[in-house]
């Protein structure tokens, strides 16, 4: 019988769970589940036997694939796969795949959860302002940046986007206006959102000479990756220009060292929260479970990514 291991640091919610372990047993499979793991030697020993992993940002590298002597394939139940050694996993001949989309609203959401806090201030009780009327500059439109622009019209804001992958007629049918350099972006916009993926040309790219373009009382949100920001150009930036806040969903490296310094102005969530709800559990953990019984039952990979 075919085994489906589920690693996850940050476990999924109970009900995606149910939800995998049906999908999984009714394609006649197996179930094991490895939850907040305290090293990672036990995600080692638990994949030695697995045929499928489904997994969050847990980190597949070459140790693991090594340790998953039957491993065919590995699904992120999410859209960034940062966290797959994917040349390693060609190297092993497993097949890597990710669910995009899948819990891309629960990431929007929180965009706005931390737009507002930032606008009152932190909550502190100062008085702040209102996000209607305000311009939003979303960097980069996939999943995530569609809907972010879907709720910000909701909000009466109006919504800018930079993405060279992203015809501007995408842009345009949902009514954001097509911005054609980033410059453009931080320039105009009181929020910048990013979500662009951490990859070789996108790793430390947002740092001091971006951030600062930012208007009076520029928020920057970042609910992607810690990684896409240059943190001493970031501090550099919050330094010279005291009206500036940053929020993320992701503590940076520096973290201590930015609060302490720059004290109700920069917000971080202890653990990364975005996709952090039962809808997108179920979503993306149930795709997950779905793609996983697809290629090892039938051979189908069309979400791969390796
Ligand atoms: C993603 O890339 O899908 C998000 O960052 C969610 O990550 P998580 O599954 O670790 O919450």
């Amino acid at each position: 019988m075919k085994k489906i291991l589920v690693a996850t640091e940050k476990p999924f919610a109970a009900v995606a769970v149910d939800g995998i372990r049906e999908v999984v047993e009714n394609a006649g499979y197996q179930l094991t589940l490895l939850e907040k793991y305290a090293s990672k030697a036990d995600l080692l020993a638990a994949v030695a036997d697995a045929d499928g992993l489904i997994i969050r940002s847990d980190k597949v590298d070459a140790e693991v694939l090594d340790a998953a002597k039957n491993l065919k394939v590995v699904v992120r139940a999410g859209a960034g796969y940062d966290n797959i050694d994917l040349k390693a996993a060609t190297e092993y001949g497993v097949v890597a795949e990710n669910t995009p989309g899948q819990n891309s609203n629960a990431v929007a959401e929180l965009v706005f959860g931390m737009g507002v806090m930032a606008a009152r201030n932190m909550y502190a009780g100062t008085s702040g302002f209102e996000l209607k009327g305000k311009h939003l500059g979303i960097q980069a439109f996939g999943q995530v940046g569609r809907n972010v622009a879907r709720i910000a019209k909701g909000f009466g804001m109006d919504v800018e986007a930079f993405d060279p992958y992203c015809p501007d007629k995408v842009m345009e049918e949902a009514g954001v206006k097509p911005l054609h350099s980033i410059e453009e972006l931080y320039k105009s916009n009181l929020f910048v959102s990013i979500h662009i993926p951490a990859t070789p040309e996108t790793i430390g790219s947002i740092g001091y000479d971006l951030i600062t373009l930012l208007p009076k009382n520029g928020v920057l949100i970042n609910t992607a990756r810690k990684e896409v920001i240059d943190e001493a150009g970031l501090a550099k930036a919050l330094e010279a220009r005291p009206d500036l806040k940053y929020v993320a969903d992701v503590r940076p490296d520096t973290a201590s060292e930015l609060e302490q310094k720059f004290a109700g102005r920069v917000f971080f969530t202890p653990k990364k929260m975005g996709a952090q709800t039962a809808e997108a559990n179920i979503n993306a953990g149930i795709a997950a479970a779905n793609q996983v019984v697809a290629f090892l039952r039938d051979g189908i990979d069309r979400f791969r990514v390796n």
